[in-house]
């Protein structure tokens, strides 16, 4: 009996908590270890952020892009403290005054990083079962949107999008630059005279002829009137820079030189929208449903890991690069071991996988372009338009050693062969006045500010005597017109970089674009070896090759993106009915 209420009472103090080691405390939700990325709309399109946790803890959020005016620049700062400070979901924080969207924007953004810290995903959490479609586009970048609104167009097509991540975007998120095109009504109103043959011959000179001639064709013929129809949408392109390699200005960006990416998300996801396009985010594709060597859907993994098949009578493949596989990478081009990558998490380059079923084929693999300019600690993108617009670059000994605006080839191996195997990009306030991209570097704290040449040089830790005597025979050769030393050409010198206060990146090459992929042709049928086109299935955008050649262009990515996932999408549709 005594025995008896001993066990009564052990229960009974189980049950108020004392027996804790045996019972099954209910697990708190912790953040996990590592880097996660989130999107939130601000004012002005999507506003990207990567937070990073370590130890259980957000030690750093940083804007990996957006597009807010300057005036919202203070208010990205703000709330981002604290989202530091806060640890947590952030409910309830005030917005700061008179910036309200932007600030809700970025609240979204770092919930959707909390969240997915959190290991709770987004909000994609809806258990799909097999069902049938009209077009499928896989993946949700800037090529697969393209696909989709152009294929909704015709109307009477269901479209679904599928989309591996949480967010969309993929790399057209990070995009900054711009977008290609020759003949525009922008380039008329600026005065600027181009053709679509001289683009051609560019692109060509700059893909070191190796690119496939029809699809440098098409591009060129077809990217002036893609700017239209972007402008229709209601995209801002009105503002045109210089890349290199591109014999005149030819880099479509938004007014005051604002990131393409976001704003071309923007658009994208609007347009989508109102097409009654559906996008289906956290839904991965693990491999394409064939008959008869035909491609008839997809076989796809939920949020909730079930996996379901979606029947279409065309598949769109528009999953974006390899250039965050480092397995990859290295496998097909070893000497990029140790490089760092600018692409998102995402860039992994599963469809090719899918490929041996169908015979589709492959070109280009070993061609990876290592871009000159990624700030050295935090491999973030500094735009090739801050040398458009003036930038020079100085070695560690305050000496130019290149033309900053060949290509990009070019550029990346002259910067590796320097001390150190980095570089100083420097500009100044006529430059940084110039670029609005230019704003989101310095809220990432990666300008190094000096009032003059002196100060500049001694907090990059630069040899001032030849620092400052570089900047004044640059100045000297922008003023005649002649760069004596490395042949930039006269327009290719926009300013002197006299204006104070002066600024300093530290920057290193470093991955940022996969130019082969899979075969296509210009109606972007995915191709068999022996040339013959894989029934239903289409691709566009990164994940294609041969349009680049060995080395591509700057701004014709977004060009590619664009114009081929509608060209994709059109045929698609054709096909489809
Ligand atoms: O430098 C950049 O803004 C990159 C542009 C591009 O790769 O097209």
């Amino acid at each position: 009996m005594r025995r008896y209420l001993i066990g009564i009472l052990l229960a009974l103090l189980c049950a108020f908590g004392a027996c804790s080691r045996q019972d099954p405390v209910p697990a708190q939700p912790v953040l996990q270890d590592g880097e996660w990325t989130g999107t939130g709309e601000g004012r002005s399109g999507t506003i990207l952020i990567k937070m990073t946790v370590r130890e259980h803890r957000i030690t750093d959020i940083v804007v990996v892009s957006q597009s807010e005016s300057s005036f919202a620049q203070e208010a990205i700062r703000e709330m981002i403290t604290r989202a530091i400070k806060k640890q947590a979901i952030l409910g309830d924080v005030d917005a700061v005054s008179g910036a309200t969207l932007t600030s809700n924007g970025v609240i979204e953004a770092v919930n959707m990083a909390i969240r997915a810290a959190l290991g709770q995903g987004d909000s994609g959490k809806t258990a799909y079962r097999d069902g049938t479609c009209d077009i499928v586009v896989v993946g949700a970048g800037g090529a697969g949107l393209s696909a989709a609104v152009e294929a909704a167009s015709g109307g009477n097509l269901r479209i679904i999008v599928l989309e591996k991540q949480g967010i969309l975007g993929g790399n057209t998120n990070y995009s900054t630059g711009g977008i290609n095109a020759a003949g525009t009504e922008a380039q008329r109103t600026l005065g600027i005279s181009d053709t679509p043959d001289l683009f051609y011959e560019d692109t060509m000179k700059g893909g070191k002829q190796k690119n496939i001639p029809s699809l440098v064709r098409s591009l060129v013929d077809h990217a002036a009137a893609t700017i239209a129809w972007l402008s229709s949408l209601g995209a801002d392109l009105s503002d045109v820079g210089l890349m290199g390699g591109s014999s005149v200005r030819r880099t479509h960006r938004p007014k005051g030189g604002t990131a393409i990416g976001p704003h071309l998300m923007k658009v994208l996801k609007e347009a989508s929208a109102k097409s009654n396009v559906e996008i289906r985010t956290s839904n991965k594709v693990v491999g394409l449903l064939t008959e008869n060597g035909a491609v008839t859907g997809v076989k796809v993994e939920d949020a909730s890991g079930n996996t379901y098949r979606l029947s279409a009578k065309a598949v769109v493949i528009a999953t974006g690069g390899f250039g965050a596989n480092l397995q990859m990478v290295t496998s097909y081009q070893p000497s990029l071991s140790g490089f760092a990558t600018l692409n998102h998490p995402g860039a992994t380059g599963d469809a090719f996988s899918w490929l041996a079923d169908v015979g589709g084929s492959t070109i280009h693999m070993e061609y990876i372009q290592i871009h000159p300019t990624a700030e050295a600690d935090n491999h973030i993108l500094i735009t090739e338009a801050v040398r458009g617009n003036g930038a020079i670059l100085v070695n560690r000994a305050g000496n130019r050693f290149v033309n900053e605006m060949d290509t990009r080839d070019v550029v990346s191996a002259a910067i590796l062969r320097q001390e150190g195997g980095d570089a100083f990009l420097v500009f100044d306030q006529s430059v940084r006045s110039s670029l609005s991209s230019i704003e989101t570097y310095a809220n990432q704290h990666l300008l190094t500010e000096g009032k003059d040449i002196g100060e500049l040089a001694f907090r990059a830790g630069l040899p001032s005597s030849a620092f400052s005597a570089t900047m004044a025979r640059y100045a000297a050769f922008q003023k005649a017109g002649t760069d004596d030393d490395f042949g930039r050409t006269g327009t290719q010198m926009t300013s002197p970089l006299q204006t104070p206060p002066f600024y300093a990146i530290r920057i290193k090459p470093a991955i940022h674009h996969t130019m082969g992929g899979i075969r296509v042709d210009a109606d972007m049928h995915v191709l068999r070896a022996d040339d013959s086109p894989v029934p239903g299935l289409y691709a566009a955008g990164e994940v294609t090759g041969g349009l680049h050649g060995a080395n591509r262009l700057g701004g014709n990515g977004v060009a590619d993106i664009v114009v081929n996932g509608k060209i994709a999408g059109r045929k698609a549709a054709e096909y489809a009915k």
